[in-house]
């Protein structure tokens, strides 16, 4: 491990990509093995898992650490986690598949990625975690949904990865843990705060991240570019938001953009924990936790996502969390602020809906500076008039 960076969950940055005389091995037997699909969100999973930023995770889990997670949001070695990482098949595949066997995991185009050797099989508990991790059994809900339509029955055992995502978007931006580690070391970085996001970056946003920026050596602008619910803004378009922002209003000696790509599972509290664990292995020492982190709709209050870290011990966690209020911008202070900062009464305030923002951008209208900056309102304006 690096010398003065902040260790990996469990102290070991993993890596399942095999050698390329392995690969080559498993490629040929591959072309007689059983196939298994996976879906968008174990083939987000199965990257994560490859490049180490699910670490200590070395393969999709077993049934001791399913039930730790959904039970006591800790792995069975009793390292926090919170989020069920896993593979799953149909009942009728299933029983097809003896212990033992090793399967080939392909992409929707059946490209090879890795090879399962299973070595146990065990019943999915959808509800089980609908209820532990999202807290909701209500299908209406984009994580539970996902959840619901997978298979019956999990897959764990030894995971050999040859190719981690063929034709991976954002190449220049899509840094392992062990990169951005380096880069930070490159940079004299000591302390880096992690920014999570699927949206575009709205002035709340920047404040946030700015704040934290004041008593970071670095900021680390992380992106979700995986899987993410309809409705939500493409990560293409966002690339480009982000992209403009750094360019203008950011200092780029000091910030670096990269991709995370990972899975939105809208489990809120459950998903701020596992955000920032992610984030730990990527090698950032804090990391941004405002309003409804991860949530959707109605599901989760403002704050659960910062009240999820007092149940752990901090240095099991290890990443500190950086807890903001809701921000807005006041017109009385001509500022950003919270309830921590301003006075003011509610006309004072500029608050938005998505709702209301979308509309406005669809009529190709910016919305206020004081809640974007008018170069991504642009390209958000320009990206729903081509379609997009
Ligand atoms: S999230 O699903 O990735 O959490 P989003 O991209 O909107 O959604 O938020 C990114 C981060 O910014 C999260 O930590 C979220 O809590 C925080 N955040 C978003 N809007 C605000 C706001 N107005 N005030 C404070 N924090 C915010």
């Amino acid at each position: 491990m690096e010398h003065g960076l902040i260790p990996p969950h469990g102290g070991t940055l993993v890596n399942l990509v095999v050698d390329d005389a392995r690969a080559a091995e498993l490629k040929t037997q591959a072309a007689k093995l059983t196939t298994i699909t996976l879906g968008e969100r174990e083939q987000c999973d199965l990257e994560l898992l490859a490049i180490g930023a699910f670490s200590p995770l070395r393969s999709f889990m077993d049934a001791a650490d399913f039930h730790g997670v959904c039970d006591r949001k800790q792995l069975a070695s009793g390292l926090p986690w919170t989020v069920p990482i896993t593979c799953s098949v149909s009942t009728a595949t299933a029983e097809r598949i003896t212990v033992g066997q090793p399967l080939a995991l392909v992409d929707d185009h059946k490209r090879l990625l890795a090879v399962l050797t299973v070595a146990e099989k065990y019943p999915n508990e959808k509800r089980k975690v609908a209820e532990k991790v999202f807290r909701t059994t209500d299908e209406a809900h984009p994580g539970v949904a996902v959840t619901y339509a997978e298979g019956d029955v999990c897959l764990a055992g030894k995971l050999e990865v040859i190719a981690p995502r063929h034709d991976a978007e954002f190449p220049r931006y899509r840094r392992t843990p062990a990169q951005t580690r380096a880069a930070f070391t490159e940079h004299g970085w000591e302390t880096v705060v992690a920014f999570q996001t699927r949206n575009p970056i709205h002035r709340a946003h920047e404040y946030i991240t700015k704040c934290a920026l004041e008593i970071c050596d670095g900021l680390l602008i992380h992106p979700i570019v995986g899987q993410t619910q309809k409705g939500d803004i493409p990560a293409d378009v966002r690339m480009k938001c982000y992209e403009v922002l750094l360019e203008q209003y950011y200092c780029s000696k000091n910030t670096l953009l990269s991709v995370l790509p990972a899975a939105m599972r809208y489990a809120g509290p459950a998903e701020a924990i596992l955000h920032a664990l992610l984030r730990k292995n990527y090698g950032c020492t804090h990391f941004i936790v405002g309003r409804d982190h991860a949530g959707v709709g109605n599901y989760y209050g403002t704050y659960d996502a910062q009240r999820i870290f007092d149940e752990f011990d901090p240095a099991a966690i290890g990443i500190q969390p950086l807890k903001f209020e809701h921000t807005f911008w006041c017109r009385k202070s001509g500022a950003m602020a919270s309830d921590k900062t301003t006075n003011s009464t509610k006309e004072e305030r500029v608050f938005l809906s998505g709702t209301a923002v979308r509309d406005m951008l669809a009529k190709g209208q910016r919305p206020p500076v004081e809640f974007t900056r008018p170069e991504v309102a642009d390209i958000l304006i320009q990206s729903l008039r081509s379609g997009q």
